[in-house]
């Protein structure tokens, strides 16, 4: 018998002492309730501490992944399930690699940035209002998980400055993870993806740019689309535009159902000069936008939070 098999048998004949209480004489009664209440505390606690040893030797002999019991032979068959890739970052692989066939570089964003990549660098005056327009998070110390992969422009230009000097292009993608302070629902994620775009050279125009979002877009739905601009806002682009395309009736889209699926514009010239580049020699575009709004839109999904949920089911499908 073990230690604590004892103890329970031992507290067992001390519970029917209690019953015996009817034949103790009146005035004795409470001196033996006390006597009794004491002897079962203190067996208790024994038992309680002999429950937590066996409980600790129990813990160390269990392997929890172990497919079967340590001295059983292993079965011939037991399931194993492989994880899988994130859905969002074979889209992510996808948009980068559209662009490579185009010509471009592709540079990985950051998970933590600065002040200055996130607002100085972009023209964002101090204390302008447009800074409040992005509902950032900040850590202890300052720093700025980038609310979009525009933080990456200015390390772009000054990275690739001297292919200017030698007379070529710059032309460099940036996919990356980005934050927002959001107040979170179907259409809106604190974490989420984006991709940028950055092109300078001495003649560019407006209209290479839209040429190189059609392409990219269709290159990506893998169809003929109709698109569309309009005038936007950004600091760090003059003009600015949001890029739109036409829903394709494939995915469930009506006539002149135009979605939003960029911001973009001329660098400002501000831009260009933080980063050594004279804008009365070089002229550039660049372009930023959700990568879970193409994936959204392409496989049909209308809750953006499935990405970020971990939710088996929906990770199985990509498989
Ligand atoms: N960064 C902007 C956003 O997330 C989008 C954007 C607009 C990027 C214009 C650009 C640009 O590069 O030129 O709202």
């Amino acid at each position: 018998m073990t230690e604590l098999e004892k103890l329970k048998q031992e507290l067992k004949k001390l519970n029917t002492g209690y019953a015996k209480i009817h034949e103790i004489p009146a005035e004795k009664r409470g001196e033996f309730g006390r006597e009794l209440n004491a002897k079962k505390m203190a067996i208790l606690e024994q038992i309680r501490k002999a429950e937590e040893a066996a409980f600790d030797v129990d813990v160390e002999a269990i392997d929890v992944t172990a497919p079967c019991g340590v001295n059983e032979p292993l079965p011939e068959f037991y399931p194993v399930s492989n994880g899988s890739r994130h859905p969002l970052m074979t889209e992510l692989d996808r948009v980068a690699k559209i662009y490579q066939m185009m010509g471009f570089d592709v540079m990985e964003s950051r998970q933590l940035d600065d002040e200055f990549h996130m607002f100085d660098s972009l023209n964002f005056a101090k204390e302008h209002p447009a800074r409040d327009g992005y509902d950032t998070f900040r850590t202890e110390e300052g720093l700025i998980p980038p609310a979009h992969t525009s933080t990456m422009q200015h390390r772009v230009l000054k990275a690739y400055k001297n292919r200017l000097e030698q007379g070529k292009e710059i032309a460099v993608v940036v996919p990356g993870r980005v934050y927002r302070n959001e107040d979170v629902d179907a259409t809106h994620e604190h974490t989420f993806y984006q991709c940028e775009g950055v092109y300078v050279s001495k003649d560019c125009k407006l209209s290479d740019m839209l040429g190189i979002l059609r392409e990219f877009f269709e290159k990506y739905y893998e169809q003929k689309l109709n698109i569309r601009t309009q005038p936007g806002y950004f600091p760090f682009t003059e003009p600015s535009l949001e890029f739109m395309i036409e829903k394709p009736k494939a995915l469930g889209g009506k006539k002149g159902d135009f979605l939003e699926m960029l911001g973009c514009g001329m660098i400002h010239p501000n831009v260009l000069k933080m980063a050594g580049i004279d804008p009365e020699v070089y002229h550039g575009f660049a372009w930023g936008g959700g990568i879970d709004r193409l994936a959204m839109l392409r496989y049909g999904l209308k809750d953006v939070r499935y990405f970020e949920s971990g939710n088996l089911n929906f990770l199985k499908e990509f498989k």
